[in-house]
């Protein structure tokens, strides 16, 4: 018997029979997936004929990540778009938002760096009402992506390293500096799940020797950025945590770490005074 999903030189036409949801979760079972019932349902929500359906099906069961067969993530109650080749929003870091949003709930100037799809920033735009959004991130595809999603929040979002990217204009005026930057040590980029490291550029996982390359530049360089009470946000890991609290208080900031441990998430917070 044929395998019911493979690619097929011909699609079948309009009028054939959608699959049964029994049979795409028991082909996304079948290819490793954990969650395979809920997938299914947001697979055949998104497939319009039983030809894209098989599509759809085809390209997760070779591994291509959910949001990116999809076309988005969900990320605090948003609908994401992210493209090839863009860091895959992780639920995780709606923490950092929901950290960002406890320090300033009325922040009128929002920073996103290292954007990725915009996420951060579109989250932060949509809860604060209409803060002056700037997101930036180093590689084309990603501001591409961020500029898709933060359109309608007015967010403007800049090409290049760091802060370079960024208007001399928002210098000093920033209440919430949001970085999610890459953070895993390059000796462990390999150890990752198959579709990250398959799937998301290097320049959106490896930090450095230690993980801590990025996030050391950019609490160095973060309190000429941030305005009086200002806040920096960084993500970072368990095992790392110590060191960031201290790049962050050599930097000058009034640092402390949040973590929440539903989401396993740990987020270092420096606010300049
Ligand atoms: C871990 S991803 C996070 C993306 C997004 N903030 C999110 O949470 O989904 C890190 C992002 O940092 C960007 N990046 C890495 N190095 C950078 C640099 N030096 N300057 C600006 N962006 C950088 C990568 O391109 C990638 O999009």
């Amino acid at each position: 018997m044929p395998p019911l999903f493979s690619a097929s030189p011909c699609p079948p036409p309009f009028s054939a029979p959608l699959p049964s949801p029994d049979s795409v979760v028991a082909a996304l079972r079948a290819a490793g997936c954990v969650f395979a019932e809920d997938e299914a349902e947001l697979i055949l929500g998104a497939a319009r004929t039983a030809g894209e359906l098989t599509a759809l099906v085809d390209r997760r069961v070779t591994g291509l990540p959910l949001e990116l067969v999809l076309g988005w993530a969900e990320f605090r109650g948003l609908r994401i778009s992210v493209t090839p080749g863009v860091f895959v929003p992780r639920r995780r870091t709606e923490f950092l938002v929901t950290e960002a949003l406890a320090h300033a709930p009325d922040a009128a100037v929002v920073v996103d760096l290292c954007c990725g799809s915009g996420a951060v920033g579109a989250a932060l735009a949509a809860a604060l009402g209409r803060p002056e959004v700037h997101a930036a991130d180093v590689d084309p595809a990603a501001v591409r992506c961020a500029r898709g999603n933060l359109a309608a929040a007015g967010g403007r979002v800049h090409a290049g390293d760091l802060f370079d990217a960024l208007p001399d204009a928002v210098r000093g005026r920033v209440d919430v500096l949001a970085a999610n930057v890459p953070y895993v040590p390059t000796g462990e980029v390999g150890l990752l799940p198959a579709e990250a490291r398959d799937h998301e550029p290097l320049v959106a996982l490896d930090g450095g020797t230690d993980g801590l390359d990025v996030l050391r530049r950019v609490a160095a360089e973060a309190p000429r950025w941030l305005a009086p009470g200002g806040c920096l946000l960084v993500e970072t890991s368990e095992r790392q945590a110590p060191a960031a609290v201290d790049a962050f208080t050599r930097a000058g900031l009034t640092t402390r770490l949040a973590v929440s441990e539903e989401l396993y998430a740990h987020v270092v917070i420096g606010v300049r005074d």
